[in-house]
């Protein structure tokens, strides 16, 4: 046994704390079943039975119990998955029975499962009147290889596979991946599980595009970032690198005549994995022959894109026990399982040149061009760069030679610069200051690693998803409007701006692809329709950044009309509820643009000239003009965010008048730190005071 396994004394309950009664005992008992079988359904069986908020719940409860109890925490209590120990370093394990690698099979699909096929029929020494044999069909997960050791049931160590004979000790870790039970029912009293610790992609993306927004370095590919999470030497790092498990095969295990179980085929001892918790692949399945083999590679190979992980080829294993250990092995490798790859999801080229793309929202994307490579099944020729940080980290220049990463249906990357020689001089990469679509100013925002183009509707490379947006349902609601028609009136340069939309004839609509006469009258009576609105809805579908439904309502609910909103200064526009300065400073900048105006001018502006959309105004809520009608506000000190004209407009704006001194007349003192003399005065007359956070709250009529 290892150092770390002290940390839980596990058989011996700890001495502090009172003695529990039998009664909690057994509900602690009961809960961590619960928990444990909701665990077991949401990450393993991906069905799960009960709301998140029901098992937070019942976790709950079971802290709650154990922390008026520690006697009663186990190791394997589901709340003693992140420990929170820091390890020294890494302790060696030796495994009592070898990891082994693979034989990798190159050859094609059909020559390569029938080369294995007709080795292992040869030394089985299989006539060819006998049946074709029988294999098990795994996908090959790229990952790392784990040996889990229960003991009596309990998770007691996880350890890498390091060079087959020894590996490290990374118990701490391995507990905090839910899909790996802590402890096991109906298990014989020695279990070593052998199996691949990964990462699935989406979790991958999710944590590179937590580490871009931190300024951190990304990690390469799935693999890599699920190794490193794997030897951390603190779990807590660990468990914020959400990592997943599939089971594949057995290492020790109690004997059959110390009443262990005792399996014919590899088959059975994968089904006998799931019965006990663990995720087995749901592609594994059986194959008679090589022809099956090479089904089975196909098949998957096809779906390797829509997979939630990477795969880098498929195994195949004889499965007949018995007839495995005839086959033995051959130095590291054993004979009766191959593996078959597909082509490497990632690969070097050269990089060309670098190119800015604009998004349909004017993110600004430094993009790769590059000498055609194979990569992840296709020929690439771009890769994305991500963003400006992103090409520093990385420290590419062009003419390099870059590694790209191809993997699922997701854009290729180049992931790194890959050793080699690198031209005399190449300047670095910069952003250009005008956008390379309409030559709009490029900006980016204070904390943002994108940087993006200002143009809006005005951007072409906008347009598409500008008036998409518009059109959504729960916008403008025009029916009919759809991704193809939007590609054929844009490239056609049938719809440059959104107030083109209600200048379309039947003519020209019927004239585009797949367009009857029928449905382009649709579409025409679906404008028609469109243009009797609400405020809330005309706003959202305008598409101003950071503007969803929810604030297009309270900004409606608000202003009542839409002058006074595009009119707004950046301090009024705080004033409506959950509406914050990014929010405040996207809305204002959107009205500042001449041409935003324009466009709104045409949308709303009566037919023959304009477009004719009308929707009922409003009158300003009440409380939007006078939360702070006839009050009387003192400013003293240095607020944390806001500056004192800050305040100051904002609370103007809200109908206060702000005054110099203090006096019984005064209703509220606003205080910072180093609030002098009016703090006081305030005090000494009873008015009531307010920090920064209480004065917002005031103005928005919270408080
Ligand atoms: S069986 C006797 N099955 O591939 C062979 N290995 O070279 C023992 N791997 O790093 C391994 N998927 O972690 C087996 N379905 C699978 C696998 C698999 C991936 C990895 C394994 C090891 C390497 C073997």
């Amino acid at each position: 046994m290892t150092e770390n396994f002290d940390l839980f004394p596990a058989e011996k309950p700890s001495s502090s704390g009172p003695a529990a009664p039998e009664k909690v005992a057994a509900k602690v008992q009961e809960l961590r079943a619960r928990l444990n079988r909701w665990a077991h359904e949401y990450y393993v069986l991906d069905a799960p039975t009960v709301p998140d908020g029901e098992y937070d719940r019942v976790y709950q409860q079971l802290e709650a119990l154990e922390g008026a109890y520690p006697a009663l925490i186990t190791p394997d209590s589901p709340t003693q998955r992140v420990i929170g120990a820091v390890l020294d370093g890494l302790a060696p394990v030796r495994h009592v029975v070898p990891m082994l690698s693979i034989h990798t099979e190159t050859d094609t699909e059909a020559s390569g499962a029938q080369a294995f096929d007709a080795r292992v029929r040869k030394e089985l020494k299989l006539a060819e009147s006998d049946l074709p044999v029988t294999y098990v069909a795994e996908p090959k997960f790229d990952g790392l290889a784990m040996s889990l050791r229960y003991e009596n049931g309990r998770l007691v160590q996880a350890a890498t596979r390091g060079d087959g004979e020894v590996g490290e000790d990374v118990t701490h870790n391995i507990r905090t991946i839910r899909q790996i039970p802590l402890s096991l029912h109906n298990a014989p009293p020695v279990l070593e599980v052998r199996g691949e610790v990964y990462m699935r992609r989406a979790d991958f993306d999710a944590l590179n595009e937590r580490q871009r927004e931190k300024g951190e370095k990304t990690f390469v590919n799935p693999r890599n970032a699920a190794a490193g999470a794997v030897r951390q030497l603190d779990s807590g790092m660990a468990a914020q690198r959400p990592l997943s498990f599939f089971a594949y095969g057995l290492g020790a295990i109690t004997p059959a005549e110390a009443g262990g179980p005792v399996f014919a085929t590899h088959y059975e001892v994968l089904q006998a994995l799931k019965s006990w918790g663990f995720p087995v692949a749901a592609q594994v399945r059986t194959a008679q022959g090589a022809s099956e083999l090479v089904a089975f590679h196909g098949e998957v190979g096809a779906s390797r894109a829509q997979l939630p992980y990477d795969i880098d080829g498929v195994v195949y294993k004889v499965n007949r026990l018995d007839w495995q250990r005839s086959l033995g092995f051959k130095t590291r490798e054993p004979r009766w399982a191959v593996a078959h790859k597909y082509p490497a999801q990632e690969m070097s080229t050269l990089m060309e040149d670098i190119d800015v793309q604009v998004g349909r929202t004017g993110k600004l994307t430094p993009v790769a061009r590059l000498a055609p490579v194979f990569v992840g099944g296709v020929t690439v020729t771009n890769a994305t760069l991500h963003n400006v940080f992103e090409i520093r980290k990385k420290g590419v220049r062009v003419g390099d030679t870059v590694i790209v990463r191809r993997a699922g249906d997701v854009i290729p990357e180049v992931v790194s610069r890959a050793p080699g020689v690198r031209p005399a001089y190449v300047p670095n990469f910069r952003m250009p200051k005008a956008c390379p679509i309409c030559g709009s100013e490029v900006v980016r925002e204070k904390g943002e690693a994108n940087h993006r183009c200002t143009g809006g509707l005005f951007c072409a490379a906008q347009r598409k998803e500008a008036i998409l947006h518009f059109a959504q349902r729960r916008a403008m609601d025009i029916e009919g409007l759809g991704e193809k028609l939007v590609d054929q009136l844009v490239d056609g340069q049938v719809v440059k701006v959104l107030p083109d939309l209600y200048r379309l004839g039947l003519t020209a609509l019927a004239a585009l692809d797949r367009m009857a006469e029928k449905s382009a009258q649709n579409v025409l009576d679906a404008l028609q329709k469109s243009k009797q609105t609400t405020l809330p809805r005309f706003l959202f579908g305008l598409g101003i950044r950071q503007v969803g439904e929810a604030t297009a309502k309270d900004l409606a609910r608000h202003f009542g009309g839409l002058d006074a909103i595009m009119d707004a200064s950046e301090e009024q526009l705080l004033l409506v509820p959950d509406v914050g300065p990014i929010v405040a400073q996207s809305i204002h900048t959107f009205f500042a643009q001449p041409h935003n105006r324009e466009v709104v001018e045409q949308l709303r502006k009566p037919a023959p000239d304009g477009c004719g959309i009308t929707w009922e105004e409003g009158a300003p809520a009440e409380r939007a003009l006078q939360v702070l009608a006839g009050k009387t506000v003192v400013l003293t000190g240095t607020l944390p965010t806001l500056s004192r004209d800050e305040a100051k407009d904002m609370l103007e704006a809200a109908g206060a008048k702000v005054a110099g001194s203090v006096s019984k007349k005064t209703s509220y003192v606003v205080a910072g730190t180093e609030a002098g003399s009016k703090l006081a005065k305030a005090e000494e007359l009873g008015v009531p005071v307010l920090d920064e956070d209480g004065m917002l709250a005031l103005l928005k009529g919270q408080a």
